[in-house]
């Protein structure tokens, strides 16, 4: 080999080296591993795929994103964060705060998302004024899914009160059909819980009880009324209600194996990815009594702090998630709404424009909240005090008096 052949191909070699060392790769992690939250991580590793960026995934099963958050941390305090994690609201903040988060406001500002993200949005998405976390979607927590056909067969209306509820939970119950399909995990029954609240006591009670986690409320006469809904539900479950997954109760209600879910819209995913039709063969409709309120949750990709050969992949990431028809996209599959107001509703079915929709009126008249049991109401620590007390009472004799104590006491503690 004369020099110059040997100078191009040594060339050749460094210049495909620093393909492969600066290949464009996102280490992501997240929770979604169920089939409609599956197909919605297949956008976008695909939406990826098209700009040149490698997909690494971190898949860690667990509803709720529990199990995720315990590994997410193990991998960050040894010094090696993922390129970015998927984080609920308030998890923005302490990971913000522990200073592990980088600063997009470079691609935030030329991208104009301070325009088109919903003010309610960014306070999670920044931190200390920077944009650090990019949101994919709005969930909303509280929803009912049924079953069409058993609604059907047995001359049932989607209920629009607890007590409407708990007529149509009796008469399945009476013809033999399990009522109501739920998984037995924390995070589940508070986002039943946080439906009922809303609900039962409206949005300035949610805002009173779990946005300020005001002890009079925590200890009210509606609360007592809140757990003695808790109690009708845990008599209207199956009996192996104990440990199961979100998405396999959703896929009871699909089956006709169970008439109704208290779920939030990642359910839609579900039914989606079953080649259902939502709002046809599974109906959906709002908790009882929380029309009019929109209580959300939002999933970010948070963005870490990289070495410089990661950080124009995790950029490329950022402004792929932002892009409108990428939001489009993943939301149609997901269940959620986008993330930025200027997307189209047009594409999404009869849930998602509902939700849309809902968004607009509750935002209008100042009754839109975040969600307790996703993230979005307290820190962790309040939040778990929550959760205990709630999942406490699900799975004991507790009487609903007790349980509002115990919650006024777990709270206080915990602040
Ligand atoms: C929520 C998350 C959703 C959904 C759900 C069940 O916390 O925001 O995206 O995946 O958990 O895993």
């Amino acid at each position: 080999m004369n020099w110059r052949v040997m100078k191009t191909a040594a060339a050749a070699a460094l210049a495909l080296g620093c393909a492969t060392a600066g290949a464009q790769t996102v280490e992501v992690m997240h929770w979604w591993t169920s089939g409609g939250e599956g197909a919605a991580v297949g956008v976008l590793k695909k939406d990826l795929e098209t700009r040149g960026v490698k997909w690494v995934d971190m898949a860690v099963a667990g509803g709720g994103g529990e199990a995720a958050m315990t590994a997410l941390r193990a991998r960050a305090v040894a010094g090696n964060p993922p390129t970015a994690a998927q984080l609920l609201g308030m998890a923005v903040t302490d990971w913000g705060n522990e200073g592990f988060l980088g600063d997009l406001n470079d691609v935030a500002t030329k991208e104009g998302w301070d325009k088109v993200v919903p003010p309610a949005l960014q306070r999670f998405a920044k931190f200390d004024g920077k944009w650090v976390a990019v949101p994919v979607n709005i969930h909303r927590p509280h929803w009912l899914w049924m079953n069409a056909k058993i609604f059907n067969d047995n001359g049932l209306k989607p209920p629009t009160t607890w007590d409407e509820f708990n007529a149509v939970a009796d008469k399945l119950k009476a013809k033999g059909i399990t009522p109501v399909a739920m998984g037995g995990q924390p995070w589940q029954e508070a986002t039943a819980w946080e439906g009922i609240v809303l609900g039962m006591g409206g949005p300035d009670f949610y805002r009173k009880a779990v946005i300020e986690a005001d002890p009079a409320s925590l200890k009210s006469a509606t609360m007592v009324k809140v757990f003695d809904q808790m109690r009708k539900i845990r008599g209207y479950v199956d009996r192996n209600f104990a440990g199961r997954d979100w998405n396999l109760a959703t896929s009871m209600v699909i089956k006709g194996e169970a008439g109704m879910q208290l779920m939030g819209d990642w359910a839609k995913g579900e039914v989606i990815s079953a080649k259902l039709t939502p709002g046809k063969e599974i109906l959906c409709a709002v908790a009882p009594g929380t029309q009019g309120s929109y209580l959300f949750n939002t999933d970010f990709f948070a963005m870490f702090k990289v070495g410089a050969d990661r950080r124009p992949a995790q950029l490329t990431m950022a402004s792929a998630v932002m892009n409108p028809s990428f939001q489009e996209a993943f939301n149609l599959a997901k269940g959620s709404i986008p993330a930025r107001s200027d997307v189209s509703g047009d594409k999404f079915d009869e849930c998602g424009k509902k939700s849309i929709a809902d968004l607009k009126t509750a935002t209008a008249a100042s009754h839109v909240y975040g969600s307790l049991a996703h993230g979005h109401a307290q820190p962790a620590a309040i939040q778990r005090a929550y959760l205990d007390v709630i999942t406490k009472h699900f799975n004991s004799d507790m009487g609903s008096k007790a349980a509002t104590e115990a919650l006024a006491q777990a709270v206080l503690a915990a602040k």
